[in-house]
């Protein structure tokens, strides 16, 4: 056995990257890209310092308790719900995530949910796909014109702000924010976003991008009381986590027409979506996908391998979620 750390890969990754990483540790693998169990991650996990996860695996207290030669976890994902980070932080663990490297084409995906939404694309399209189109109609797929309405956006990070400029610069739009901290003047200058209440948020948009973490607090951030306050003309697009939005209420309030459209690429227990919003036709699923191209993909891939490669041979994790002075103060 050779004495490089050890590491394991748990989920499928791009080939060069398995490469990078081969060349500097020894890694186990999950060629066939199964779906573990947590105790099937926990007996993978054995005798390793660190892993490379996606946000399907679940880094918590019992986990840690029964690995402990674990060091550090790169998460191929900018969100990190699936760690427990105090957790991680008392166990001296390292977690890290991927920002940045997909903030432009994770916006890209957001406006595109909202186009589809608002402009009814994929109702329409299912319409023609099964032979419906046979005559023009005055009000045939009307929507909501989207150039200068008014834009919502829940959660002012990263991505949050790449919406808020696309809709700003792009298509005219008036840019209104809720944030659990308001922006500096510059940034809400540069992104010509004004910060309101939840409540005038919801009131106030024609359309309505979710995009903050999730975290216990922010469970149905989004449920039927919320809806309730919202445009019935207005479209909700969500690219943040499954959970933020109570799935069946807003099953429920498109159902009633309470608003216009959806745009969803999360769900409450993905991959299994609500059975009521498979049945309503006014809403664009697609299945977590706001970050896949393959560019970027890469570069999230190359990011959470750099990260396994500055923390084990140097002690510098490059986009650290906890840091190695916290770990240090907890330990
Ligand atoms: C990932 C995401 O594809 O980065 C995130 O937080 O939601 C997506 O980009 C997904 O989490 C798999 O790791």
């Amino acid at each position: 056995m050779s004495n490089r750390p050890r590491v394991l890969v748990a989920r499928a990754i791009f080939p060069e990257v398995l490469e990078r990483l081969r060349s500097h540790f020894d890694i186990s693998y999950n060629e066939n890209d199964d779906e573990w169990s947590p105790e099937e991650l926990r007996q993978r996990l054995q005798g390793h310092v660190g892993a490379l996860t996606t946000g399907s695996q679940r880094i918590d207290a019992a986990l840690l308790q029964a690995c402990p030669q674990l060091r550090v976890v790169a998460n191929m994902a900018v969100g990190y719900n699936n760690f427990d980070v105090p957790a991680m932080t008392a166990a001296g663990v390292i977690g890290t995530n991927t920002p940045d490297v997909l903030t432009e084409t994770t916006a890209d995906f957001g406006f595109a949910l909202l186009l589809a939404a608002a402009r009814r694309m994929a109702e329409s399209e299912h319409f023609l796909r099964a032979g419906q189109w046979n005559r023009w109609a005055y009000d045939m797929f009307a929507g909501q014109d989207v150039h200068g309405s008014t834009l919502g956006i829940l959660g002012m990070g990263r991505i949050g702000q790449g919406i808020a400029r696309r809709g700003a610069h792009g298509f005219g739009m008036r840019v209104i924010y809720h944030n659990r901290s308001r922006l500096d003047a510059a940034t809400e200058a540069e992104c010509k976003a004004a910060y309101v209440s939840k409540e005038e948020l919801l009131r106030q948009a024609d359309h309505l991008v979710l995009v903050l973490p999730y975290t216990p607090q922010n469970h149905h951030a989004i449920g039927a009381a919320e809806l309730a306050l919202m445009k019935p003309t207005a479209t909700l697009v969500n690219i943040a986590r499954g959970g933020i939005v109570d799935d069946a209420a807003l099953a429920q309030a498109l159902r009633d027409k309470r608003i216009a459209a959806a745009g969803l690429d999360v769900f409450e227990g993905e991959p299994k979506v609500h059975p009521d919003l498979l049945t309503v036709p006014n809403v664009v699923l697609t299945p977590h996908i706001a970050s896949a191209t393959r560019a970027t993909r890469l570069a999230m891939a190359n990011l959470a391998a750099d990260n396994l490669i500055a923390f084990l041979t140097q002690g510098k994790p490059l986009t650290p979620v906890n840091t190695p002075e916290q770990l240090r103060a907890a330990t």
